[in-house]
């Protein structure tokens, strides 16, 4: 689901960037990408995640979706000239990748999945759409932490089916996404790299 003008404001802030550059450079360091891969970032906001996924991985084609335009066009803005000469930008839903199944080398995720209501099936839409051994590279929040006596007042997020710790790593394993590093902040939310079996 969309975001609200609350959480536009966190994600569209400086500070968000920072963040992503601490958590990109963990990823590369539990688990570093050849470049010249084929890779998507779901969710993708207003690009500040492509940004840093081109400068540290050096992919040969990044594809970037996030359902909201709104995103899509700051995404736009957000990203230059040259960036833009190697992203392609769409307005899509993660529940259903315009992507054969087999051809991603990776997918990022910065704070997304927790925002779709049926995750199980973006979950296993990342599964389909990755290469044998492919990557899923991903940052997520758990309820306690956006749902908590503050937040649940400011933000919104789906009602149901809001997954846990425990809730992720079996969907994760449902899907064939075996979980090879994660850092995680109990019952605040978690970095993980994931591989396709
Ligand atoms: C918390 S924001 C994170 C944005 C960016 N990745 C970042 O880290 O700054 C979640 C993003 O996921 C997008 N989103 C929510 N549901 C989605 C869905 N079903 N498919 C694709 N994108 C979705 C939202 O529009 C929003 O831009």
């Amino acid at each position: 689901m969309k975001l609200n003008w609350a959480e536009r404001w966190v994600v569209n802030n400086p500070l968000r960037v920072f963040q992503q550059q601490i958590e990109i450079a963990w990823f590369k360091r539990m688990m570093p990408l050849a470049p010249g891969k084929t890779v998507l970032e779901m969710g993708c906001g207003r690009g500040a995640g492509a940004k840093l996924i081109l400068r540290t991985f050096q992919p040969a084609g990044l594809h970037v979706q996030d359902l909201d335009i709104k995103m899509i066009v700051k995404a736009k803005q957000y990203l230059g000239g040259v960036e833009l000469k190697k992203i392609s930008l769409s307005v899509g839903d993660a529940a259903g990748l315009p992507f054969q199944a087999d051809s991603l080398d990776a997918i990022f995720g910065f704070g997304f999945l927790h925002h779709v209501p049926d995750w199980r099936s973006s979950l296993a839409e990342i599964s389909r759409v990755l290469k044998t051994g492919g990557l899923y590279y991903f940052e997520e929040l758990y309820p306690e932490l956006y749902q908590n006596v503050i937040t649940k007042h400011i933000l919104l997020h789906p009602e149901h089916d809001r997954f846990s710790s425990y809730d992720l790593r079996k969907g994760l394993d449902n899907k064939s996404l075996i979980l090879k590093h994660a850092f995680e902040l109990r019952k605040m939310g978690i970095l993980g790299v994931a591989a396709k079996l």
